[in-house]
């Protein structure tokens, strides 16, 4: 069943729960291959991501259990093969990040090159570089990109651009090297501070994760932990401009404000009304949105996760909304499918003019990439009739039961064909 089937207009009102970090989830699962005793996971969502993630692990000789809670244990006591083939890799770029750990923990590394993808070419040459820094011997041949090193020596690497997994692969290398390493220019997002907690727990020294500089003292092995994967912040973000969008009325549980302030910013430029507590947010949005313009850029700016839900959301708000792509090169395709709805969106660069129109009709669409996808299913709940997103499995990358959470805030959505 590869699409969605949405009657829009409906008022989006209830609770949901919000699942784990993808992007936590990810990085967090190739630390297992750091220790040799087992890694205890707990709110790790259940996606498609995640699952290939652990076939790939699994290939390497990871003893993968779940418990009864659905509480995921990795245990790389009898890691075999550091392998990462193509087959899987091209299937989800996020598998750079076994790199980094494989290389502090056998010595060695054979990964397929990620590929491009939709959004961009998402080069790794900042992995590489940073991990030649630290004394690796790199090479690419055939697709592959081999590497080894006796024992990783600690550096100072400072990423030419702000990367989140070159971050992560570098953090996670440093853990095992011989010395000190200080990564500058690092990532802020929150994910990397969560895969900082995760390591500190298996006993590295890290200090400075949330910072643009993240010092790492090597240490000659790390120990087994338990962590719980932290919410995902742009799961919060797809929902909270879902029920602005629609003029709902939502309550997103088991998430955080604190991770998101840039997101909650322009939700309240656009008119919603928010309150949070400890570990839930609230959104009520009376009448049309007001058009809010954005510019993507690293944490905490605006997120470029974030920016294909704006756009649909600016597609039927009050005004024109210029919104501005740093990030990656080709990060505007769902707007050819938004215009297919009735959007009246112009494209120069990587700047969007959106402006608003009084309302969208429903027409096949396709998705393209995880949050293209997202942008269509939210512009499905505003059009007037049915909107049937093709392709959705880019969604299931990303979204874990996303019809059920939906529908249980009075969506009316199904998957069909
Ligand atoms: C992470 O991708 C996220 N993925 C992406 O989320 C997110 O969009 C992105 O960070 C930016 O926030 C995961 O965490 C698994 P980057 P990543 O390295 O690490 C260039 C989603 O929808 N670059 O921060 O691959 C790159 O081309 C996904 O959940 C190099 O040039 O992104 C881009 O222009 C999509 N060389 C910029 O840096 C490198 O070696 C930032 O990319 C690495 C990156």
């Amino acid at each position: 069943m590869n699409k969605l089937l949405i009657r829009g207009g409906v008022r989006l009102a209830g609770e949901v729960s919000i699942s784990g970090a993808k992007n936590a989830a990810l990085p967090i699962m190739c630390a297992a291959l750091l220790s040799t005793a087992p890694l205890r996971l707990a709110n790790v969502p259940h996606l498609r991501d995640v699952t290939t993630l652990l076939s790939l692990l699994g290939g390497m000789g990871v003893a993968v259990s779940l418990d009864a809670k659905l509480g995921l244990e990795l245990d790389a006591g009898k890691l075999h093969t550091p392998v990462a083939p193509y087959e899987l890799v091209r299937t989800m770029r996020a598998s750079i990040l076994v790199l980094g750990p494989l290389l502090a923990r056998c010595g060695e590394a054979r990964v397929s090159l990620p590929g491009g993808c939709a959004i961009g070419q998402r080069p790794v040459d900042l992995h590489i570089k940073g991990l030649q820094a630290m004394g690796a011997d790199i090479h690419v041949e055939h697709g592959y990109i081999i590497a080894r090193a006796k024992r990783l020596k600690g550096a100072r690497i400072f990423t030419d651009l702000v990367t989140v997994t070159g971050t992560e692969n570098l953090m996670m290398a440093a853990c095992l090297a011989e010395g000190t390493s200080v990564i500058e220019n690092a990532a802020r997002e929150p994910e990397v501070v969560d895969l900082a907690n995760c390591l500190k727990a298996m006993g590295a020294k890290i200090e400075g994760a949330g910072s643009d500089t993240i010092t790492i003292e090597g240490v000659s092995a790390l120990s087994g932990a338990a962590h719980r994967i932290m919410p995902d912040r742009i799961e919060t973000g797809t929902f909270l401009v879902a029920a602005a969008a629609t003029g709902g009325s939502v309550r997103l549980r088991n998430t955080s404000s604190g991770i998101l302030e840039a997101v909650l910013d322009k939700l309240r430029e656009a008119g919603a009304r928010i309150t949070v507590e400890s570990d839930s947010i609230a959104l009520e949005m009376d009448g049309t949105p007001q058009s809010v313009s954005l510019r993507t850029a690293p944490y905490p700016a605006f997120p470029t996760d974030m920016q294909a839900q704006f756009m649909a959301l600016d597609c039927i708000a009050r005004g024109t909304a210029v919104l501005t792509e740093t990030i990656f090169e080709n990060r505007f395709m769902h707007a050819l499918e938004l215009q297919r709805l009735g959007a009246n969106i112009e494209i120069s660069g990587n700047t969007a003019v959106v402006k608003g129109a009084a309302k969208l009709d429903g027409a096949s669409v396709m998705a393209t990439d995880l949050r293209a996808s997202a942008s269509l299913v939210i512009a499905g709940l505003v059009a007037t009739g049915e909107t049937v997103v093709e392709r959705i499995y880019h969604l299931d990358r990303g979204y874990e039961c996303i019809e059920e959470k939906l529908s249980q805030l009075g969506a009316r959505i199904k998957r069909i064909g």
